[in-house]
């Protein structure tokens, strides 16, 4: 396929990336899916949570609904949180549907799992902890025997391009172009910014920069989410995430003396700063996650990797910390991936349509991906051609050829770390405005703006929520300072 006859560019080959690549070829629609990995590399593909869907007797959208607002303290946009609880079911049927094989119980039945936040089983699972892998495999696999789709692989994207108020296609890396009809961004998240993490290193939010530099609004920022149990090991393994589904199934959370400090299935930011404030009374590093009485059957890639990172689960307990984990915020959309540049869209953790709030209950953000990735395509397919073809200056004007995206340097990531972690405070957020990487800057930006503290971000000056700010969202434009706004 010529690149010329996109109707869609992609950017991005994660599970939201390549749902929304293969929702638009079903429709009918010509895609150009441009991932800077290899298909099946994507952070996507090492998840290990599962996808959150009211699939049993005992469940509803409703009460899936509930416990997502629960979570989200406040902040949660209740028109993008119902629609997720409402389509979820029919994105699992649909995978299925596709090949994904989700794992069953005893019965044939999909097993349903438990985590954090969640008040009944509703978590689907591959594999096990294998799940992002299966998905990834899988849909990697339908895309590429595709027709209508055109992978290019290895190669980045460095700008959107627009004309007449609207985007109309991306420049890669080379120099090359391709023009669209509409942009999808998938490009996943920002935890990799900070400097101990769950994610892999290119998690620095390209994708959000593109967009502000295309003038496309950003927002919530400051709601990086911090996943409580992390490994704490000297070598390769450290920030190795263990995932939550192994507390659903029983692990506990032991202090230094072997006390449980927390309800292991409290919602994450609960649970993390639990973990945060044990290990600063105990002044201790990690805590101890007990996993000796689960069944290892469950978990056979975490017991591996456990293992060969020197720790034997059904041996001993796991010494585990928080780490950055999942940006509740990105780029600002509407609820069908919309941004707020025509033709520009953005779905998966890139994006930020409130559904997640100040707090994000587990594995709904792999719902989320097939829920609003198929949402986008159905709007991106329906955009008209570009009257012009992608031309040499991105949005903002600037030739993007001279301008190589930047990188975070290690200070920048122990600055965030220190200053933008599990707590904050006003002079440690004014000290990362001079940061010289871009989104440190705005992630301050948003932290300055909201001074409250709300689910994940704990300011250490402003500790009490303020009922003023419930519902409101850091909404952060290029040359603008952010504002605090109601979404509907
Ligand atoms: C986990 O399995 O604990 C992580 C998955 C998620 O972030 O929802």
């Amino acid at each position: 396929m010529n690149s010329d006859a996109t109707q869609v560019c992609v950017v991005g080959a994660g599970a939201a990336g390549l749902y929304a690549a293969l929702s638009a070829t079903r429709l009918g629609a010509r895609v150009t899916l441009v991932s800077a990995t290899p298909l099946a590399g994507s952070s996507s593909y090492w998840a290990q949570g599962g996808l959150a869907a009211a699939l049993s007797a005992e469940d509803s959208p409703e009460l899936h609904l509930r416990d997502t607002v629960a979570a989200g303290r406040g902040m949660v946009r209740l028109s993008a949180a119902k629609i997720l609880c409402d389509e979820a079911p029919a994105a699992v049927e649909d995978l299925a549907s596709l090949g994904v094989r989700f794992d069953a119980d005893r019965r044939g039945r999909l097993a349903l799992g438990l985590e954090g936040g969640h008040s009944v089983r509703r978590i689907v699972h591959a594999g096990g902890a294998a799940t992002g892998r299966r998905l990834i495999r899988q849909l990697s696999a339908l895309v590429a025997q595709d027709d209508r789709a055109e992978v290019l692989e290895g190669r980045r994207v460095t700008a959107v391009l627009g004309a007449e108020g609207r985007a109309t296609g991306v420049r890669l890396e080379d120099g090359a172009g391709i023009t669209s009809a509409a942009v999808i961004l998938a490009t996943g998240g920002a935890a990799a910014l900070w400097a101990r993490t769950t994610n892999p290193p290119g998690a620095i939010g390209g994708g959000l920069l593109l967009a502000y530099h295309a003038r496309a609004a950003l927002a919530d920022l400051e709601m990086m989410q911090f996943h409580p149990t992390a490994v704490v090991a000297p070598d390769g393994a450290d920030g190795f995430l263990v995932t939550e589904a192994v507390r659903g199934e029983g692990a506990l959370l032991l202090d230094a003396g072997g006390d449980r400090f927390v309800d292991e299935l409290a919602p994450r930011d609960e649970v993390a700063r639990a973990v945060q404030r044990r290990m600063i009374e105990t002044r201790s590093d990690s805590v101890a996650l007990d996993m000796r009485d689960v069944d290892p059957a469950l978990f056979p890639n975490v017991v591996t990797a456990l293992r060969s990172a020197g720790i034997d689960p059904e041996r001993e307990p796991v010494p585990v910390a928080p780490a950055a984990h999942y940006m509740m915020g990105g780029i600002a959309t509407d609820l069908y991936g919309r941004a707020t540049l025509h033709g520009l869209y953005a779905v998966g953790e890139c994006s930020c349509t409130g559904l997640h709030g100040a707090n994000r209950l587990a594995s709904n953000s792999l719902s989320e991906c097939f829920v609003f990735g198929a949402r986008a395509a159905r709007a991106a397919v329906g955009e008209p051609p570009p009257g012009h073809p992608a031309g040499d200056r991105d949005r903002s004007g600037r030739d993007p050829l001279a301008e190589p995206p930047p990188s975070p340097s290690p200070p920048s990531r122990e600055a965030l770390w220190r200053q933008a972690g599990l707590e904050r405070s006003g002079d440690g957020l004014r000290a990362l405005m001079d940061d010289p990487y871009p989104l440190v800057r705005l992630i301050a930006a948003c932290g300055l703006v909201r001074t409250e503290s709300r689910g994940a971000h704990r300011r250490v000056d402003y500790p009490a929520t303020d009922p003023a700010l419930d519902g409101r969202h850091a909404r952060v434009l290029e040359g603008a300072d952010p504002a605090l706004e109601r979404w509907d």
